[in-house]
């Protein structure tokens, strides 16, 4: 193990993050009662420019009027980029009152960005007084945020999670689609032909690299790594094929844009009662072979070892969060 100890974040259940424009006010109460983990109140990209102000005026209204219960409340706010953000970030954490829990930032590119709105926040919260520290959630999102994600991920203390935005990714790349998460028929691989000439193509996982990366540098500073929104929801099937495979590569989480995703989240993103079995038994099994000396044993047939520990301990962990032990 490194002498470089990695001090993970504060746990928090994280398995649908549910987005809410802020300009529909009439969502606030329906996703607060939703099985949504988190919620994020958004105020850039699904709401239109001439709304941006009364949005943030009903952000501010909810979270002093609406029972948000033990969820977790985000403000996504505008880009660094843009004309809106710094009062998105003064007003709503001086007139928000003390409930919001997390401030997601869009396009993060660099470590200044982190930067830049961590010296905001905590000039506002030291000058309110407020109790709460706000963290924060980054999304990547451009080619210039994936090729400074370790830094992004390093870049301050309030940091919590990395979400990969898809859909502005893929433009920023100059990637040939037009979709919001999902395959691409065009990205897969031709088979030889067989004896009898025959091939097969097989679709592959564009964003492979793109979340593999990203959970990387998420995990090498403790953050949560989150898979962001699949747009068709009209489609679960395809919504539980895309959050599996993100799930399988290490996210903890999933967007939900529309409520009848959020079940669907929930279901892949929560360890299976199976599993959480499963690793008990590897914990036990471990247990007994370390008190005979042994590093590495044999568990109905397949190896585990030392390794193995740090895995199961992980997944009993996520079953105690979030009450599914
Ligand atoms: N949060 C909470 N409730 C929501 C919701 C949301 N994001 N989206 C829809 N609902 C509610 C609707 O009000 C409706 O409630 P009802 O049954 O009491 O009438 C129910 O869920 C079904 O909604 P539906 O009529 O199918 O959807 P819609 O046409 O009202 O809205 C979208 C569809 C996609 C426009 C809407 O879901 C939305 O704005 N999602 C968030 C998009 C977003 O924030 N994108 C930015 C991040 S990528
Ligand atoms: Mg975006």
């Amino acid at each position: 193990m490194s002498f470089t100890i990695v001090e993970q974040v504060p746990a928090r259940g994280n398995r649908c993050e549910l987005a809410v424009p802020g300009s529909r006010p009439e969502l606030f109460e329906k996703a607060a009662k939703s099985a949504a983990d988190v919620i994020f109140l958004d105020l850039e990209d699904a709401v239109a420019p001439d709304r941006k102000e009364q949005a943030r005026k009903n952000i501010i209204q909810g979270l002093r009027d609406v029972d948000f219960g033990r969820k977790t409340v985000s403000l996504r706010i505008n880009g660094l980029d843009t004309p809106y953000m710094y009062r998105d970030v003064v007003d709503v954490l001086e007139q928000g009152g003390e409930r919001l829990d997390l401030i997601m930032i869009p396009k993060a590119g660099t470590a200044a960005d982190i930067y830049a709105l961590d010296l905001l926040v905590t000039q506002i919260e030291a000058a309110m007084g407020r109790r709460k520290r706000i963290g924060f959630e980054m999304i990547i999102e451009t080619a210039l945020g994936m090729q400074n994600v370790e830094e992004i991920a390093a870049a301050s203390p309030r940091n919590e999670s990395l979400h990969f935005g898809v859909a502005d990714y893929a433009a920023s790349i100059g990637a040939r689609t037009t979709g919001i998460g999902g395959p691409h028929p065009d990205y897969g691989v031709l088979t030889d032909p067989a004896e009898d000439g025959s091939r097969d193509y097989h679709w592959g996982d564009m964003w492979h690299y793109a979340i593999a990366r990203m959970v990387v540098a998420a995990r090498a500073n403790g953050l949560r790594p989150i898979d962001g929104p699949f747009g068709d929801f009209s489609d679960p099937d395809g919504f539980k094929a895309h959050a599996g495979r993100a799930a399988v590569m290490g996210c903890e989480g999933k967007w939900a844009i529309h409520p009848s995703q959020i079940e669907l989240a929930n279901e892949v993103y929560s360890p299976s009662e199976a599993e959480v079995a499963k690793a008990r038994r590897i914990l036990e099994a471990m247990e007994q072979a370390q008190k005979e000396g042994k590093g590495a044993v044999a568990l109905d047939g397949k190896l585990i070892d030392i390794a193995s520990i740090k895995q199961a301990e992980n997944m009993v962990r996520l079953a105690e969060q979030i009450g599914n032990d």
